[in-house]
Protein backbone atom coordinates (compact mmCIF):
# COMPACT_ATOMS: atom_id res chain seq x y z
CA UNK A 1 0.00 0.00 0.00
CA UNK A 2 1.00 3.61 -0.35
CA UNK A 3 0.13 5.53 2.51
CA UNK A 4 -0.39 9.54 1.69
CA UNK A 5 -0.53 10.32 4.85
CA UNK A 6 2.08 9.77 7.93
CA UNK A 7 3.39 11.28 11.00
CA UNK A 8 6.77 8.76 11.11
CA UNK A 9 8.83 11.55 10.64
CA UNK A 10 10.63 12.10 13.96
CA UNK A 11 10.99 15.54 16.24
CA UNK A 12 9.17 17.05 14.02
CA UNK A 13 5.81 17.54 15.00
CA UNK A 14 3.45 15.43 17.43
CA UNK A 15 4.18 11.94 15.69
CA UNK A 16 7.15 9.99 16.43
CA UNK A 17 9.25 11.84 19.04
CA UNK A 18 12.55 9.73 18.37
CA UNK A 19 13.57 7.99 15.14
CA UNK A 20 13.99 4.86 17.41
CA UNK A 21 9.63 5.64 17.21
CA UNK A 22 10.44 6.19 14.14
CA UNK A 23 11.63 2.46 13.18
CA UNK A 24 9.63 0.71 15.37
CA UNK A 25 5.98 2.07 13.21
CA UNK A 26 7.67 1.52 10.18
CA UNK A 27 8.75 -1.51 11.16
CA UNK A 28 4.77 -2.48 11.71
CA UNK A 29 3.78 -0.40 8.39
CA UNK A 30 5.90 -2.68 6.90
CA UNK A 31 4.16 -6.12 8.35
CA UNK A 32 0.62 -4.82 7.68
CA UNK A 33 1.86 -4.24 3.47
CA UNK A 34 2.65 -0.27 3.58
CA UNK A 35 5.69 -0.23 0.80
CA UNK A 36 5.72 3.73 0.34
CA UNK A 37 4.94 6.25 2.58
CA UNK A 38 4.49 10.30 2.50
CA UNK A 39 6.09 11.73 5.70
CA UNK A 40 3.23 14.59 6.07
CA UNK A 41 4.67 16.48 9.61
CA UNK A 42 1.95 19.04 10.60
CA UNK A 43 2.54 22.53 8.94
CA UNK A 44 0.81 25.53 9.86
CA UNK A 45 0.60 28.12 7.74
CA UNK A 46 2.44 31.45 8.69
CA UNK A 47 5.45 29.03 10.47
CA UNK A 48 9.07 29.35 8.48
CA UNK A 49 8.58 27.51 5.16
CA UNK A 50 12.53 27.51 5.02
CA UNK A 51 13.07 25.91 8.50
CA UNK A 52 10.46 23.35 8.41
CA UNK A 53 11.74 22.06 4.61
CA UNK A 54 15.19 22.10 5.86
CA UNK A 55 14.62 20.12 9.44
CA UNK A 56 12.25 17.61 7.13
CA UNK A 57 15.14 16.39 4.50
CA UNK A 58 17.99 16.41 7.32
CA UNK A 59 15.03 14.14 9.58
CA UNK A 60 14.24 11.80 6.15
CA UNK A 61 17.54 11.35 5.13
CA UNK A 62 18.60 10.01 8.43
CA UNK A 63 15.06 7.84 8.59
CA UNK A 64 16.03 6.78 5.30
CA UNK A 65 19.58 5.62 6.08
CA UNK A 66 18.39 3.85 9.26
CA UNK A 67 15.60 1.89 7.20
CA UNK A 68 17.66 0.52 5.10
CA UNK A 69 20.62 -0.53 8.16
CA UNK A 70 17.57 -2.31 9.56
CA UNK A 71 16.23 -3.80 6.25
CA UNK A 72 12.66 -2.54 6.16
CA UNK A 73 12.10 -1.89 2.44
CA UNK A 74 9.43 1.02 2.65
CA UNK A 75 9.63 4.04 0.62
CA UNK A 76 9.76 7.22 1.88
CA UNK A 77 8.70 10.28 -0.05
CA UNK A 78 8.55 14.11 1.65
CA UNK A 79 5.29 15.97 2.12
CA UNK A 80 3.54 17.82 4.17
CA UNK A 81 -0.20 18.32 6.02
CA UNK A 82 -0.50 21.38 6.01
CA UNK A 83 -3.06 23.47 8.44
CA UNK A 84 -4.86 26.30 6.08
CA UNK A 85 -5.23 29.76 7.80
CA UNK A 86 -5.87 33.11 6.74
CA UNK A 87 -2.04 33.07 5.85
CA UNK A 88 -3.06 31.48 2.71
CA UNK A 89 -3.17 34.99 1.29
CA UNK A 90 0.16 36.02 2.31
CA UNK A 91 1.83 32.31 1.82
CA UNK A 92 3.85 32.49 -2.05
CA UNK A 93 5.82 28.79 -1.33
CA UNK A 94 3.09 26.52 -1.39
CA UNK A 95 4.36 24.38 -4.11
CA UNK A 96 7.28 23.45 -1.93
CA UNK A 97 4.65 21.69 1.01
CA UNK A 98 3.16 19.30 -1.65
CA UNK A 99 3.78 15.94 -2.32
CA UNK A 100 7.34 14.94 -4.05
CA UNK A 101 7.18 17.01 -6.88
CA UNK A 102 3.67 16.64 -7.51
CA UNK A 103 1.99 19.94 -6.78
CA UNK A 104 -0.85 17.93 -4.40
CA UNK A 105 -0.95 19.41 -1.53
CA UNK A 106 -2.49 17.46 1.71
CA UNK A 107 -4.58 20.53 2.88
CA UNK A 108 -6.03 20.24 7.07
CA UNK A 109 -8.10 22.10 7.46
CA UNK A 110 -10.75 24.03 11.02
CA UNK A 111 -11.97 20.84 12.70
CA UNK A 112 -15.74 22.90 13.33
CA UNK A 113 -17.52 26.25 12.75
CA UNK A 114 -15.39 27.27 9.99
CA UNK A 115 -17.89 28.80 8.13
CA UNK A 116 -18.44 27.07 4.30
CA UNK A 117 -17.48 30.10 2.49
CA UNK A 118 -14.31 30.49 4.02
CA UNK A 119 -13.27 27.11 3.76
CA UNK A 120 -14.43 27.12 -0.36
CA UNK A 121 -12.46 30.44 -0.31
CA UNK A 122 -9.54 28.97 1.13
CA UNK A 123 -9.83 26.15 -1.60
CA UNK A 124 -10.01 28.52 -4.32
CA UNK A 125 -7.00 30.62 -2.72
CA UNK A 126 -5.01 27.14 -3.00
CA UNK A 127 -5.94 26.15 -6.64
CA UNK A 128 -4.96 29.64 -7.89
CA UNK A 129 -1.67 29.22 -6.24
CA UNK A 130 -1.76 26.21 -9.54
CA UNK A 131 -1.19 23.67 -6.36
CA UNK A 132 -3.79 20.75 -6.56
CA UNK A 133 -5.50 19.75 -3.55
CA UNK A 134 -5.85 16.50 -1.25
CA UNK A 135 -7.76 17.09 1.53
CA UNK A 136 -7.05 15.53 4.46
CA UNK A 137 -9.85 13.06 6.55
CA UNK A 138 -12.98 15.18 5.42
CA UNK A 139 -14.87 12.98 8.14
CA UNK A 140 -13.32 15.26 10.69
CA UNK A 141 -15.35 18.81 9.21
CA UNK A 142 -18.80 18.61 10.49
CA UNK A 143 -19.46 21.45 8.00
CA UNK A 144 -19.26 18.87 5.28
CA UNK A 145 -21.75 16.57 6.47
CA UNK A 146 -24.86 16.39 4.47
CA UNK A 147 -23.32 18.72 1.57
CA UNK A 148 -22.52 16.09 -1.33
CA UNK A 149 -23.61 18.28 -3.81
CA UNK A 150 -20.91 20.50 -2.52
CA UNK A 151 -18.35 18.10 -2.14
CA UNK A 152 -19.28 16.76 -5.69
CA UNK A 153 -19.19 20.42 -6.93
CA UNK A 154 -15.09 20.37 -5.82
CA UNK A 155 -14.46 16.69 -6.81
CA UNK A 156 -15.68 18.33 -10.49
CA UNK A 157 -12.93 21.18 -9.89
CA UNK A 158 -10.35 18.93 -9.32
CA UNK A 159 -10.32 18.89 -5.25
CA UNK A 160 -9.50 15.18 -3.58
CA UNK A 161 -10.24 13.77 -0.24
CA UNK A 162 -8.21 11.27 1.62
CA UNK A 163 -9.81 9.33 4.13
CA UNK A 164 -8.65 7.64 7.56
CA UNK A 165 -8.58 4.23 7.28
CA UNK A 166 -9.46 4.30 11.15
CA UNK A 167 -12.71 5.92 10.74
CA UNK A 168 -13.98 3.55 8.56
CA UNK A 169 -14.56 1.31 11.99
CA UNK A 170 -15.64 3.82 13.72
CA UNK A 171 -18.91 4.50 15.29
CA UNK A 172 -20.81 7.84 15.01
CA UNK A 173 -21.78 11.11 12.26
CA UNK A 174 -17.92 10.76 11.22
CA UNK A 175 -17.57 7.05 10.95
CA UNK A 176 -21.09 7.09 8.70
CA UNK A 177 -19.11 10.39 6.94
CA UNK A 178 -16.16 8.20 6.25
CA UNK A 179 -17.94 4.76 4.62
CA UNK A 180 -20.22 7.13 2.52
CA UNK A 181 -17.23 8.83 1.19
CA UNK A 182 -15.56 5.61 0.00
CA UNK A 183 -18.73 3.65 -0.54
CA UNK A 184 -19.66 6.25 -3.32
CA UNK A 185 -16.74 6.64 -4.91
CA UNK A 186 -16.23 10.18 -3.77
CA UNK A 187 -12.39 9.38 -1.43
CA UNK A 188 -9.22 9.65 -3.51
CA UNK A 189 -7.76 7.38 -1.26
CA UNK A 190 -7.18 5.63 2.17
CA UNK A 191 -4.37 6.34 4.73
CA UNK A 192 -3.40 5.81 8.06
CA UNK A 193 -2.34 9.42 9.55
CA UNK A 194 -0.34 7.10 11.82
CA UNK A 195 1.34 8.91 14.87
CA UNK A 196 2.22 6.19 17.54
CA UNK A 197 3.32 2.38 16.82
CA UNK A 198 1.20 1.18 19.34
CA UNK A 199 -2.21 2.79 17.77
CA UNK A 200 -4.99 1.06 15.66
CA UNK A 201 -4.39 2.93 12.35
CA UNK A 202 -2.01 0.74 11.02
CA UNK A 203 -4.25 -2.23 11.59
CA UNK A 204 -7.17 -0.67 10.18
CA UNK A 205 -5.52 0.04 6.63
CA UNK A 206 -4.43 -4.00 6.89
CA UNK A 207 -7.94 -4.63 7.41
CA UNK A 208 -9.06 -2.27 4.37
CA UNK A 209 -6.65 -3.64 1.98
CA UNK A 210 -7.76 -7.44 2.54
CA UNK A 211 -10.45 -6.70 0.29
CA UNK A 212 -9.17 -6.15 -3.65
CA UNK A 213 -12.46 -3.70 -4.06
CA UNK A 214 -10.49 -1.12 -2.23
CA UNK A 215 -7.75 -1.42 -3.93
CA UNK A 216 -7.85 1.84 -6.04
CA UNK A 217 -7.85 4.04 -3.06
CA UNK A 218 -4.84 2.37 -1.16
CA UNK A 219 -2.67 1.57 -4.27
CA UNK A 220 -4.00 3.10 -7.79
CA UNK A 221 -5.08 6.58 -6.64
CA UNK A 222 -1.95 7.21 -4.69
CA UNK A 223 0.34 6.11 -6.95
CA UNK A 224 -1.46 8.50 -9.58
CA UNK A 225 0.41 11.04 -7.58
CA UNK A 226 4.39 10.17 -8.25
CA UNK A 227 3.34 9.45 -11.67
CA UNK A 228 1.68 12.79 -12.51
CA UNK A 229 -1.31 11.77 -13.56
CA UNK A 230 -2.95 13.66 -11.23
CA UNK A 231 -4.26 16.94 -12.79
FE1 LIG B 1 -2.40 14.03 10.12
Amino acid sequence: MIDLHTHILFDIDDGAESIEDSLAILSRAEKRGITKAVVTPHFTLGDDVESFLKKRKERTEQLKEELSKNNISIELCEGAEVYITDEIYNETRLKELTIGTSGVMLSEFKYHSLKIDKFLDYIEEILFNNVKVLIAHPERYTYLYGRERLIDMLINRGVRFQVNAISLYEEGEAGDFARMMVTSGRAFAVGSDIHHARSKRLDAMAEFNKSEKWRRLLWDNPSKIFTGEVN
